[in-house]
């Protein structure tokens, strides 16, 4: 029997996918709201190649509430809900705010809201470190602590901190309403998970980040550089005050950070919290330029990249400090940066085309035979 049913909004992208994975590995059904705006359906065969189990998948629109309604309808047995799906390119945030406070901020409250109606009482959020900003206006914030004062400096990462209010909002509501009525109330609970920077791939070469558009981080960035599908990479300011320049970020393999939703839903079903915010990072920050050697490492050649004027809204250092989730949720980073460029590097030099084609067969009949084992 299942330990429990999890609906994940945006599970067939890149972050989804591999909690997806965890969550199946764990013991949990998974049904699956997306509306593929930038994912494919094929992560779904490789989830299922890689665990022998398949996620229950709809297509459907995170802001459409009588969609939603009707998942929810058909699986009464739901009680926690792990919530990623969000438009989430800072640039364009800034370009087209209206419609990314409609679908993030929109999105949630018609989630929110079927939840409320079907008592589904759990919610795991997709957070970011965005929402810190630029730290460096606190002296002593770096490595950043979950009590950083939140200061978002753009559209994007506002969505983000609105979103996190109103989840605190919506279950404290939920709380005190139906502990009025004197019924218990302490499985309404809410983890906001602050993600800094996921990267990496699955170590068998089939899942992967597959961003149907330009991506905007430096790791895929860097992949299709390697792959030859982009001439260089733009190195936004090398005029920070860092050791070499360059911004600094704290890369997560997404394979910790999957484990790290699976935590946090734990923690939630079992020690009933209320609404609590987690960093999920290393605790190491790395330059661009040094993530710039460590791909160009894992692929065996050098890489070619261009210095170009700051971004707007880039901020110098964004280094989690992970200390609360190390010891509330009993979770840390397991693999490191290298493992992240090596298995990118698997993925990327693989699967060119991404899910637009068939992995090799060597790396099909390896899961064939890990699973065998
Ligand atoms: N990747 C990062 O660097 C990063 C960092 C911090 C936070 N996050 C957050 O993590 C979450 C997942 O990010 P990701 O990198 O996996 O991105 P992604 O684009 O691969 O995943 C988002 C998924 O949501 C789906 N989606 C988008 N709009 C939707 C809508 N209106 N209705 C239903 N589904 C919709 C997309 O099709 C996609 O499958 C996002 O909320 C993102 O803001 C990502």
């Amino acid at each position: 029997m299942a330990v429990g049913t999890v609906l994940i909004t945006g599970g067939t992208g890149y972050i989804g996918s591999f909690t997806s994975l965890a969550l199946l590995e764990h013991g949990y059904e998974v049904v699956i709201v997306d509306s593929l705006y930038n994912s494919s359906k094929i992560s779904l065969d490789r989830i299922e190649l890689l665990c022998g189990k398949r996620p229950i998948f709809y297509e459907v629109d995170v802001t459409d509430e009588a969609g939603l309604d009707k998942v929810f309808e058909a699986h009464p047995k739901l009680d926690s809900v792990i919530h990623f799906a969000a438009l989430k390119a800072v640039g364009e945030s800034a370009e087209n705010p209206l419609e990314y406070y409609r679908i993030n901020v929109g999105g949630t409250i018609s989630l929110l809201r079927i939840m409320q109606k079907h008592s589904v009482h759990n919610i795991v959020f997709s957070s970011s470190a965005t929402v810190y900003g630029d730290v460096t206006r606190f002296p002593n914030m770096i490595p950043i602590p979950e009590h950083c004062p939140i200061g978002p400096t753009n559209p994007y990462g506002r969505t983000k901190s609105t979103i996190e209010l109103v989840i605190e909002d919506f279950i404290n509501a939920q709380r005190n309403n139906v502990k009025k009525a004197g019924k218990p109330f302490e499985h309404w609970n809410g983890a906001l998970l602050r993600y800094f920077n996921p990267g990496g791939s699955h170590p068998s070469g089939i899942l992967g980040e597959d961003p149907l558009g330009v991506p905007f981080n430096l790791l895929p960035l860097l992949g299709q550089v390697a792959t030859g599908q982009r001439e260089k990479l733009l190195v936004y300011g090398d005029d920070y005050p860092s050791r070499d320049g360059t911004a600094i970020r704290d890369y997560i393999h997404v394979v910790d950070l999957a484990k790290g939703h699976l935590a946090a839903l734990n923690h939630l079903r079992e020690k009933n919290p209320g609404v609590r915010a987690w960093n999920l990072g290393s605790g190491r920050g790395c330059t661009v330029f040094e993530m710039i050697a460590a791909f160009s490492k894992a692929a065996g050649k050098q890489l070619k990249y261009e210095v170009v004027e700051r971004r707007a809204g880039d901020v110098l250092d964004l280094t989690a400090n992970p200390t609360r989730a190390n010891e509330e949720l009993n979770w840390k980073t397991e693999l490191t940066l290298e493992n992240a460029c090596e298995d990118l590097w698997r993925w990327v030099s693989n699967n060119p085309q991404g899910y637009r084609q068939d992995p090799p067969a060597a790396l099909l009949e390896a899961v064939k035979k890990s699973r065998a084992a």
